[in-house]
């Protein structure tokens, strides 16, 4: 048995969750579900970031204190993350004892070693980004908010692991994914790298975490936020969980995180001598025309809206199966209507409507019997039994989306099958032959239904339920001969347009 130890970033909790959160989260439970469907261990955390001057400033926004905006934005990410059946492991919120403890306990060790050191810092500071940016950084125009800041700090000795990391992103290629990252990460550290600020005079920004050496200055926020990858897993509390889980499998983040997690990250672990993250995984962004879609694109649709009307796991579908890992996707509700009526109504949908309505009406709503397979059961059988070998290395390769297109051309090859063989018509001169075909593509079914579980748990859980096929697994002949089909609503429905 495998451990596997999966990440999202912790959202802050300056405003309500919107889709590129739910996206990630999504994505983490569905390897999650995965992982788990091969009898690995899975911990899978999650949580909120409440630290910082973004959290401090949308409290002060609400007339709030920080901590009671927190508290009142927390349930919000929680329920969603529960209406998307999103099943974590831990969920964390930065401003809880056990976390802040070790951020102490993580500052003095640094410290002690000689990794901080209390400098002279002025320079240009974003306040939007939370972070101080070169002048080429400010030059680009990307940057809003930024201020010229002179003032004494706490800095790590980032620079001093430059060559080390260097030396690690070239020696594991799997270290930082997928490829075109990680070669921006080696461009960027062609030039030097400077030492990280990490600490802010209180009387600029007291909503952190206070430094335990000097009692004037709170940590940084994303020294303290990126500590909760080992905080959690019980780093400085709890020696024999943190042996089991640590090192991360993989650090799941947007491709806006990435130096963060590839460069603070690395070097903060150098420098207490920890091992690093399997893998940082950067995904794209989920635009909107050429905007990232956000919370403040305010009132056009939004994949989260479309929850109510159809339903979770069609969202979850369409965002796992629309986005291909590593690149940005564009969401559009042609793409959402398309993507679900050609997979789930067409493919998926029609063949549960397909064997069911036949099993009803020519085999007394009853599994028939697969008698002796001919040649055509034999090839379906023989693809079902490939589809292990063709899922689990890409899904090991994040390519999640290719994966899900893996199942759905094997419901495809199941309704050609259907087609060429024509049960209707074999019923009415050979009804065992009829029974054969219904069997072999209920089966295919249900071996597709427990593929894209991880995706779409509740409906196919349904799908599972018709079948009396509740707890089997992806092996062929698992379908019960004698099962009486359950009754069922239309679970795929299309997705009907009007026409203009
Ligand atoms: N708090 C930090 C992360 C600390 S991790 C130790 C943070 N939080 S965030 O709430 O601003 O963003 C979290 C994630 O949401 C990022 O990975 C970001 O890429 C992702 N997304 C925000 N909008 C997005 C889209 N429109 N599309 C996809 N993901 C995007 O950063």
């Amino acid at each position: 048995m495998h451990k596997f130890f999966i990440t999202t970033p912790i959202y802050y909790v300056n405003d309500a969750p919107h889709v590129g959160h739910a996206y990630t989260t999504i994505l983490a439970d569905v390897l999650s579900r995965f992982h788990r469907m091969a009898a690995d261990e899975v911990f899978f955390l999650t949580g909120l970031d409440e630290h910082g001057q973004k959290v401090k400033q949308a409290a002060q926004k609400q007339g709030l204190d920080p901590q009671a905006h927190a508290d009142l934005l927390a349930p919000r990410f929680i329920n969603l993350w529960k209406k998307l059946d999103i099943r974590y492991d831990d969920f964390v919120r930065t401003t809880q004892r056990r976390h802040t403890r070790v951020v102490q306990g993580v500052m003095q060790k640094v410290y002690d070693a000689g990794d901080i050191y209390l400098g002279e810092y002025q320079g240009l500071y974003s306040v939007a980004e939370e972070r101080f940016i070169t002048e080429t950084e400010h030059a680009s125009g990307q940057f809003r908010d930024v201020k010229n800041i002179q003032e004494k700090n706490y800095f790590f000795k980032m620079s001093k692991y430059q060559d080390r990391l260097m030396a690690h992103i070239q020696a594991n290629p799997d270290f930082i994914q997928p490829e075109h990252r990680r070669n921006e990460m080696l461009g960027f550290l062609k030039q030097p790298l400077g030492d990280l600020c990490i600490s802010r005079p209180k009387a600029r920004m007291d909503w952190g975490i206070e430094i335990p050496f000097d009692h004037a200055y709170v940590t940084y926020v994303w020294f303290d936020a990126l500590i909760n990858y080992i905080s959690i897993p019980g780093y400085l509390s709890d020696e024999q969980k943190f042996k089991k889980w640590w090192p991360a499998d993989v650090h799941l983040i947007g491709k806006d995180i990435l130096t963060t997690h590839s460069v603070y990250w690395p070097t903060m672990l150098f420098a207490l001598g920890l091992p690093l993250p399997k893998t940082i995984f950067a995904h794209g962004w989920w635009l909107m025309g050429e905007s990232k879609m956000s919370k403040s694109l305010g009132n056009v649709v939004n994949p989260l809206d479309l929850m109510e009307q159809y339903g979770v796991d069609t969202v979850r579908y369409y965002l796992m199966r629309e986005m291909v890992l590593g690149q940005d996707a564009n969401f559009t509700i042609e793409s959402f209507i398309k993507g679900v009526n050609s997979d789930l109504a067409n493919d998926f949908g029609n063949l549960l409507n397909r064997v069911s309505g036949l099993i009803g009406k020519n085999h007394a709503k009853t599994v028939p019997d697969p008698g002796q397979l001919t040649a055509a059961e034999e090839q379906v059988k023989q693809q079902a039994l490939l589809l292990p070998g063709l899922i689990q290395p890409l899904v090991s390769a994040y390519k999640v989306q290719e994966a899900i297109l893996t199942v759905i051309d094997f419901v495809k090859l199941l309704n050609k099958y259907l087609e060429a063989q024509a049960p209707w018509k074999l019923a009415k001169t050979d009804l065992p032959a009829a029974g054969r075909v219904l069997y072999t593509a209920t089966e295919g079914l249900r071996i597709a239904a427990i593929w894209l579980a991880p995706v779409m748990p509740a409906k196919t859980a349904a799908v599972l339920s018709i079948l009396g096929a509740e707890g089997t697994t992806a092996g062929w002949g698992q379908l019960k001969p004698g099962t009486v089909l359950k009754e069922h609503p239309p679970l795929f429905p299309r997705i009907e347009v009007a026409k203009e």
